[in-house]
């Protein structure tokens, strides 16, 4: 999209790649831009303070740029929220808030660094300390975004997760027991489980994408789905829960001895916990290119220890292929100890 001449389409027109080589100008090569971009920048200082409040994403991506050349960074910073807060998935955007907050000494302490998944880009891009997972709101965001096709899309990935959590959870299925799939999504490992199995329990599907959920809802498996985050729900949970899933969530947490101690708690002795996870060769947790987790497998036995389990089985096998590459993973059946 070009700069235009009209004032009123200027800022629409200020998006991506075209604000970001507009940031790089110094304010000399500003003063000799050629007509059309001047004529853009005018555009947008007229339409920054009325439209704020209902700018678009965009927009207020221009608006950030705009403050930023003025040298208003908290103006910038305010326009950056807003714009992630609009559409999360912003990779350039995301890494210039955490460069404003840092340089304003904001970044430590700083709210919204994981609803904005700013702990996530930050992790990735500097090797420092590791969020303990992804914020519950944020991963709502992403797989609302991501639920149409979502089936279509593993399906393409040889996604296999679901099979195998499906196929070690069938042994622990009995008549009358409590099934939470914590992280259920479309409702895949449901669909996989024998139908005999499925009509004996009482089976339950938690997850934070409301869209996620609706499709659960159609595959019409579950007594009862639960729009939570798994650790708000395994908190409040007061019946136990004979056995616990996790199909490819695991990738979304980076702390697992919290999320197993919380399932723990939920769990009496002889209860199972199923689930899959991406294997990393260090021996504790490392964020992968694609921002996903992967763990030691060392790592997670401790864990599970610490939590009262005891591991009755490992399974590795190739849990997707992502850019043409197997991703390594296990399933793990844990079973809780008194
Ligand atoms: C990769 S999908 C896997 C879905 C499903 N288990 C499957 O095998 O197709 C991960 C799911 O976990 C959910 N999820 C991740 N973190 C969560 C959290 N903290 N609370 C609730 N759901 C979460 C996501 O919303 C998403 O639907």
């Amino acid at each position: 999209m070009n700069p235009s001449h009209d004032n009123q389409a200027a800022p629409a027109a200020l998006v991506g790649a075209e604000c970001l080589a507009l940031l790089s100008l110094s304010a000399e090569a500003l003063a000799a831009l050629p007509p059309r971009l001047k004529d853009a920048k005018d555009g947008l200082r007229k339409s920054i303070q009325p439209q704020a409040a209902v700018a678009p994403w965009h927009m207020l991506n221009g608006m950030a740029l705009y403050y930023v050349f003025q040298g208003q960074s908290q103006r910038a910073i305010r326009c950056l929220e807003m714009s992630l807060r609009r559409q999360y998935k912003q990779l350039a955007f995301q890494r210039l808030l955490i460069q404003l907050l840092k340089s304003a000494g904001r970044w430590d302490g700083y709210a919204g660094k994981s609803p904005l998944g700013l702990d996530i880009v930050d992790a990735m891009e500097t090797k420092a300390a590791l969020p303990e997972r992804y914020h519950p709101e944020l991963v709502g965001k992403i797989f609302d975004g991501l639920a149409t096709g979502y089936d279509a899309r593993v399906e393409q990935e040889q996604y296999l997760e679901d099979r195998e959590v499906a196929r070690v959870a069938q042994r622990c299925l009995k008549k009358g027991i409590v099934v939470a799939d914590l992280g259920c999504g479309t409702g895949r490992v449901a669909r996989l489980l024998d139908p005999m199995h499925r009509r004996s329990q009482r089976l339950i599907g938690v997850d934070m994408s409301p869209a996620m959920l609706s499709a659960a809802a159609e595959a019409g498996l579950y007594d009862q789905l639960v729009e939570a985050d798994i650790f708000s729900y395994l908190r409040a949970e007061t019946e136990n829960i004979d056995v616990l899933l996790a199909a490819s969530v695991l990738p979304f947490f980076g702390d697992l001895q919290a999320l197993f101690t919380l399932a723990g708690c939920s769990q009496v002795a002889g209860s199972h916990l199923v689930f899959s996870v991406d294997v990393s060769e260090r021996d504790d947790v490392e964020m992968v290119v694609t921002g996903r987790f992967a763990h030691g497998l060392s790592y997670v036995e401790r864990c599970l220890a610490a939590a009262g389990y005891r591991i009755e089985s490992c399974n590795p096998f190739s849990a997707r292929r992502e850019r043409n590459v197997s991703v390594p993973a296990v399933v793990i059946c844990a079973v809780k100890l008194a």
